[in-house]
């Protein structure tokens, strides 16, 4: 499994296997319709791979990870990195940096992260994009309402683990046909192909994540709406999503899905505090018409 370094809240990361055990091998054409990371999309089986979102900066990373060769994005990054004078343990002998359990490396960063973020604000590029999501908390990317980046200072820096986990997605992009698109879930150009298998893996409308607020019961209707109505032309579709988060249930998902097949997907998720491991009342599932 290739895994983005750069995690998107919400990711596919741990459930990686058990969604592409789903994606049938003699998959020519995977449509990842919310794709994010991209995580989904580029290890399915399939050769074809036409990767959507709408935010333009999600695309933005996946076209740099698809279009330069590894060394120049190692070469941006540490460019960057040496320009505002962040910590890189990769190049420091073990135990350089004094790394406090709840801070990590924030209080070497902080400063220089901040001027980065500032100028990344007032002139953006893909690769100050990407040390921010390597440098910021939880690898998080959001935007306020300014459309300003707002993610403050992380724990950890461009590692070891994070440089081979960057190395191995890159390469592995690049085996690929990929298509990249900027679209809106609605809009029917998506769907042109029959034979195609379109994967979705939308905002959920009962958990927290800094894209959900873009996500209303219109939406997740209009979703829905979609999904029947490529069953009803017999297309393939896979839908992840939560039918239980918490005490909170979508009801109107769970009674649409009963039309399908519901997987249950496991997981096990960090608790609100980020201290201890909890297993919750998440009901994670994969959807699917086939
Ligand atoms: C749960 S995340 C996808 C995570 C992805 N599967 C991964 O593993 O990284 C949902 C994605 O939906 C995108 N999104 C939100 N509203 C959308 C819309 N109206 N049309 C297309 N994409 C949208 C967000 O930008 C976000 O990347």
């Amino acid at each position: 499994m290739f895994i983005n370094p750069i995690s998107y809240p919400g990711n596919k990361n741990k459930l990686l296997s058990q969604i592409t055990a789903e994606i049938p091998h003699e998959t020519e054409v995977f449509v990842d319709i919310f794709c994010g990371s991209g995580v989904v999309g580029v290890n399915s089986p399939a050769k074809n791979i036409i990767l959507n979102d709408i935010s333009k900066q999600a695309l933005e990373l996946l076209n740099f990870f698809y279009t330069e060769n590894f060394e120049n994005i190692v070469s941006k990054i540490e460019d960057i990195i040496n320009k505002y004078q962040l910590t890189y343990t990769r190049q420091q002998p073990k135990g350089f940096y004094i790394e406090y359990n709840h801070e990590g490396l924030s209080k070497y960063n902080k400063e220089a992260y901040n001027e980065l973020k500032k100028d990344y604000n007032q002139d953006r590029s893909v690769d100050k994009l990407l040390v921010l999501l390597i440098y910021g908390f939880n690898h998080y990317i959001r935007f306020n309402k300014k459309g300003l980046f707002n993610v403050p200072v992380g724990k950890v820096d461009f590692s070891d683990s994070i440089y081979k986990a960057l190395e191995a997605f890159v390469n592995h992009i690049k085996t690929k046909e990929i298509c990249l698109s900027n679209k809106d879930f609605r809009d029917e150009t998506l769907y042109a192909d029959k034979n195609a298998l379109y994967y979705f893996d939308p905002p959920y409308l009962i958990t927290t994540a800094p894209y959900n607020q873009i996500w209303t019961e219109k939406e997740e209707k209009e979703l829905l709406y979609i999904l029947d109505s490529l069953n009803e032309q017999k297309i393939k579709f896979m839908l992840s999503n939560v039918l239980l988060s918490n005490g909170k249930e979508n009801i109107m998902l769970k009674e649409w899905s009963k039309k399908y097949l519901v997987l249950p997907i496991k997981r096990q998720y960090r608790n609100a505090n980020y201290q201890k491991i909890n297993i919750t009342d998440t009901n994670e599932v994969l959807i699917k018409n086939f």
